[in-house]
Parts: structure tokens; C-alpha cells; sequence
């Protein structure tokens, strides 16, 4: 193993979602982790805003959860999970099930989001044939969604980037409603804001478009994160619920970011009191140290595909990883953790605070909106004039070397950091930022 400061070759790794060139001049590589906080290659300390990529909730290199996967390393290290199982992935299903709401406590391991969401969209297809609908095919996401980066989940997704690659093969019964980002009514709203449920409807024009009886499920992020943290207006989730109920539609929350305390709760369903009939789970499911993830279904969608097979394997799909020894012990032990510790009451009970931090920017320089929910902010710039990105990446960079780390999404620094957070780190984060901006544009006349 190479010295701790010793910087590696670093040609032969394609990096992911990466501008891969720009980093490998100006790398930036982390080293360790402990509770709040990074530490760099150069030893520079760096507090976590992001909660790594919005994943560990529960704060970094817990002992707790690499004490659970050191033991099952050595003593069971793989099991099959085709035919074959292991005690933990049984607790760990049981213990996710403990939390979601009520009526979803049926649980299907996968890797990661992405694994998730393809997961979940199979799973409304298989229910809808399993009951005599198979021509239910077409699937309903939203523009600015982000379901990750399988093919199901970048046909259902609604973020160009990521499609545009790969239009031609994309999966091809989809459509989308309109994202719920509405500046001119919402900006610097505080939580949900008022207007925008009438979006919802949109979804019975797609409806009698294509005629019902043609859609499996709409899959929506509750609130969606990778996009700039667009906040659910009002009412708006309740109505997707309706409709899709009226229609015998699936409703899939992906929430993949949302889950496990980062709205204050265990789910986005239950903070904002609406129940779909598929959760999608990863990140903070495991707290980011196993790669993990799952789909929470409805009882009566499990039974129906369940019971639709007279005998043999109900349902062909799988991965050589679901509910892995490894995954599964991390899995058990970040669930008790976020209950001993109370994380995330602790997120709801300091939400207030943390909004009240976040809207303090709102008169700094080019902020034009500031959002938020939960332990979740996004504060959006004003893009640079043929610059789209550049202000907020600049930003990114020179948090980054004040020794903090926010994400950037186009123009949107977003900030969500661990819930171990103390009030004071808190303060710092805003005020940080707060210099950040000063600085940037400044002497240049650019507004
Ligand atoms: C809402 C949502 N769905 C799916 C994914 C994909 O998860 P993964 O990167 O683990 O495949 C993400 C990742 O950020 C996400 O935010």
C-alpha cells in the first residue's frame, strides 16, 4: 500500500459523473474519514456538507458498523442468495421493514439505487401481468428526475445529460410529467412550497393520452435531490397518489436520497404523510460504507406475484450481491445506530435551525433562491452570463479548499451533511459559503 500522501498514478481509472481531464490536473483525493469530517491527501481537514454523496447519515468511520463487518468478514463472508440464505439478510429485511410505512414490509435487496429503481420498475410489471394486466407497460417519470444511471432508470429519469448518449436506446413506452420547479412563484420558500400541486394534474392529461389501462407506475423522487433539491409543492404528492390510485397505477418513491432520516424521518413517505406502493432505498441504508440498496413493497404487490406462480421461482431477478453478509451486517448495525442515537429525531429537531442558517444567504451575492426540507438545502446562483455552471463550480472548489464540501448541480450548491451535525458546524457551513460567494465575481463588475 502506498504512503498515505503519496499521490497514485491516476491514468487507469475512468472516473464516474467525472470531468475526468480537469481533475487529473487539479486532483482532489480524499484519504480518511472520521464523524463530520474528511481528511485530504495533504492532511487538510475537510467537514463532510454532503454527507459523502448523501449517504452517510449516521457520520463517518463508525466503529459500531466496521466492527458489524469485520466480524461477518471473518466468519461468513459470502452466501448464494438464489436458493441459499443467511440469517442477517432475513434481520436486515425485517429491521428495513420495521421502518417504512405501513403496509410496505416486503423487502428485495439489490446494490445501489440504480439497482433499485430497475428493481422496483420489474417489480410493477411483474404485479400488473401477475393480475391479468400485462399490457400495463408504459411508465411515468418526471422531467429532473434522477433515478440513477441503469437504462430503466435513465429512461424514467428526466435529466438530458445522462439520456441524450443513449436516446436510441432508451426504454421506449415512457413519457414525463413537468418538474415542480416554479422560481417566479417559489423562490426562498421555507419547506414545501405553496404553489405548484396543480402539476400533479398533468398526470391525467398523460393518463387519458395513453389510456390507463397502458401504465404500470409513476416514479417520482419525493423530493428530488440530484437535480438541485426540488422541493414537493404542497399538495402536490397527495394528488400524484389520488390519480395514480384512481387509475390502478403504481406509485414508486425513489428514495434512494430521502430515506433514513435526511427529511427528519425514516422516509420521505412518512415525513410527508403519503404512502406509495414502492419505496426504492440505497445510500444512507447501509450509511455508504457497503454498497446497498433495496425496494420496499406493498404486501398485496408482493402476494400478487408471489401467488400468480402455481410453483418454481416467482420472480426472475436477482444479483450474485442481494442481501450480501457484508451489505447485510452494515446494514443491521447503521439501523441501530440511527435508533440508539435518535438521529433522525435529531435531524427533525434541528431542521428549523438549519433552514433558518440556510435562508441567512439569501441577500449574499448572486443567490437567487435558497430551498429547503429537512436536513436539505439548495442555494441557487445566478449562472455566469455563456457560463452556465461556472459560478457554483467555482464555488464548489473554493469551499472545497476553505476545507468544506458542498455538491454542485448546474448553477445549485447543495448541502446536506450528516446528522451527527452540531449546531455549530452548522453556523460555520452558512458562513463559509457566505465568504465564498463574496469573493467570487468580485472585483470583475460581473453580477
Ligand atoms: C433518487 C436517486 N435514485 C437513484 C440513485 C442512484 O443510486 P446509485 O448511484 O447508488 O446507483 C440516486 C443517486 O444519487 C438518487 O439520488
Amino acid at each position: 500500500m502506498n504512503a498515505p500522501s503519496e499521490l497514485p498514478d491516476l491514468s487507469a481509472l475512468w472516473m464516474p459523473f467525472t470531468a475526468n481531464r480537469a481533475f487529473k490536473t487539479k486532483p482532489r483525493l480524499l484519504a480518511g474519514a472520521s464523524g463530520m469530517h474528511y481528511t485530504a491527501l495533504d492532511g487538510s481537514r475537510i467537514l463532510d456538507g454532503t454527507s459523502g454523496l448523501w449517504c452517510v447519515n449516521a457520520g463517518h468511520c463508525r466503529t459500531e458498523i466496521a466492527d458489524a463487518i469485520a466480524r461477518q468478514a471473518a466468519s461468513l463472508d459470502y452466501a448464494p442468495g438464489f436458493q441459499l440464505g443467511h440469517p442477517d439478510a432475513f434481520r436486515a429485511a425485517a429491521a428495513i421493514a420495521g421502518l417504512m410505512p405501513d403496509g410496505l414490509d416486503r423487502i428485495f435487496f439489490t446494490n445501489s439505487g440504480s439497482e433499485s429503481v430497475d428493481t422496483a420498475l420489474k417489480i410493477a410489471l411483474a404485479y400488473h401481468r401477475a393480475r391479468g394486466e400485462g399490457q400495463r407497460t408504459r411508465f411515468i417519470g418526471r422531467e429532473r428526475g434522477y433515478h440513477g444511471a441503469g437504462f430503466g432508470g435513465i429512461s424514467v429519469g428526466g435529466i438530458v445529460a445522462n439520456r441524450k448518449a443513449f436516446s436510441g436506446a432508451l426504454l421506449p413506452a415512457i413519457d414525463h410529467l413537468p418538474h415542480t420547479h416554479l422560481p417566479r412563484d417559489n423562490a426562498f420558500s421555507r419547506g414545501q412550497p405553496a404553489v405548484g400541486a396543480y402539476l400533479a394534474d398533468e398526470l391525467e392529461r398523460l393518463v387519458a393520452l395513453h389510456d390507463p389501462s397502458t401504465i404500470a407506475a409513476v416514479i417520482v423522487e419525493p423530493m428530488a435531490g440530484s437535480t438541485g433539491v426540488l422541493v414537493p409543492p404542497a399538495g402536490y404528492l397527495e394528488r400524484l397518489r389520488a390519480i395514480t390510485s384512481r387509475h390502478g397505477i403504481l406509485l414508486i418513491f425513489d428514495e434512494v436520497i430521502t430515506a433514513f432520516g435526511r427529511l427528519g424521518a425514516a422516509t420521505a413517505a412518512s415525513a410527508l404523510g403519503v404512502t406509495p406502493d414502492l419505496i426504492t432505498l440505497a445510500k444512507g441504508i447501509s450509511n455508504g460504507v457497503v454498497p446497498a440498496g433495496a425496494v420496499a413493497a406493498r404486501r398485496q404487490v408482493h402476494d400478487a406475484i408471489v401467488e400468480a406462480t402455481q410453483s418454481g421461482i416467482e420472480f426472475f431477478h436477482g444479483y450474485t450481491y442481494s442481501g450480501h453478509p457484508l451489505a447485510s451486517a452494515a446494514i443491521l448495525a447503521t439501523l441501530d445506530l440511527y435508533r440508539r442515537d435518535g438521529l433522525f429525531e435529531r435531524a427533525s429537531s434541528l431542521a428549523a435551525l438549519f433552514e433558518d442558517a440556510a435562508h441567512s444567504l439569501r441577500n449574499a451575492p448572486h443567490v437567487v433562491d435558497v430551498r429547503n426540507l429537512g436536513l436539505v438545502t439548495g442555494i441557487e446562483l445566478a449562472p455566469r452570463e455563456g457560463a452556465p455552471g461556472a459560478r457554483a463550480a467555482e464555488a464548489f472548489q473554493r469551499c472545497f479548499d476553505r476545507g468544506l464540501l458542498v455538491r454542485v448541480t448546474g448553477d445549485v450548491i447543495a448541502l446536506a451533511p450528516p446528522l451527527i451535525v452540531e449546531a455549530d458546524q452548522i453556523a460555520w457551513m452558512f458562513e463559509t459559503l457566505r465568504q465564498v460567494l463574496g469573493e467570487i465575481d468580485a472585483n470583475t463588475g460581473r453580477a
